[in-house]
């Protein structure tokens, strides 16, 4: 059985629908840890419920590079094949995201490139865009500059404030994040360049890809 490992730093819904994905069968792993930043993070609370291992790595009393030397380690010892970034709020240096090449993937609240870094929801509400929504991307060197795997879009209602636009998003955050992680596992992800290749989908299988369905 095929292991990834879950960073977080806060409430963990992102978190939370990896773990109904795998309990589900709908992802063909398992969760081998949850590693957090944030000793308060409720993920870890989620994750203890259904049995997963936690660990903290508290960038406070320490700087990023031994923090990210613990996590190194701590990846190693589980022994996985990919790390997810379920809302982690640090960025990783380039020498970690090279040691793991292409095992890295985040999930992010706008349609990259557009409005990368904290506040995706604040940046496109302040923007004034019609249409936003959530992207998963493999890891590079830079902030949510990685080649993209998929993307939700997600509309804007001029009415939105942060909040309103940040919990439409999240509905579709739930479905793309397993999504991604689920052909992962099935080994149909190739990246070429900036592109990323899902192998087994033909043209007409795209559109419910892009935008799934759902009531809002
Ligand atoms: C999500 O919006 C994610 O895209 C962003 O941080 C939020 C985390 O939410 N990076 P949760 O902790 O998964 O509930």
């Amino acid at each position: 059985m095929k292991r990834f490992a879950v960073l977080v730093s806060g409430r963990g819904s992102n978190l939370q629908a990896l773990i109904d994905a795998v309990e589900k069968g709908y992802i063909k792993a398992g969760i081998a840890g949850v590693i957090s930043d944030n000793p308060d993070a409720y993920a870890l609370e989620r994750a203890k419920k259904h049995g997963i291992k936690t660990f903290v790595v508290d960038y406070k009393s320490m700087g990023r590079r031994e923090a990210e030397e613990r996590i190194a380690g701590i990846l190693e010892d589980l022994v996985v094949d990919l790390i997810v970034l379920a809302g982690f709020m640090k960025v990783l240096s380039p020498e970690f995201v090279k040691r793991f090449r292409w095992r890295i993937i985040n999930i992010h609240p706008a349609l990259l490139p557009s409005f990368p870094g904290t506040h995706g929801q604040k940046q496109a509400v302040d923007y004034g865009v019609r249409i936003s929504g959530c992207t998963v991307h493999f890891v590079d060197e830079g902030v949510d500059t990685g080649p993209i795997i998929v993307q939700a879009a997600v509309p804007v209602l001029p009415e939105d404030d942060e909040d309103a636009l940040s919990e439409r998003i999240l509905q579709y955050e739930h479905k793309v994040l397993p999504f991604a992680v689920k052909l992962f596992f099935e080994d149909r992800l190739k990246v070429e360049g900036r592109k990323v290749f899902i192998e087994g989908y033909k043209k007409p299988d795209l559109s419910p890809l892009i935008n799934p369905p759902l009531d809002i």
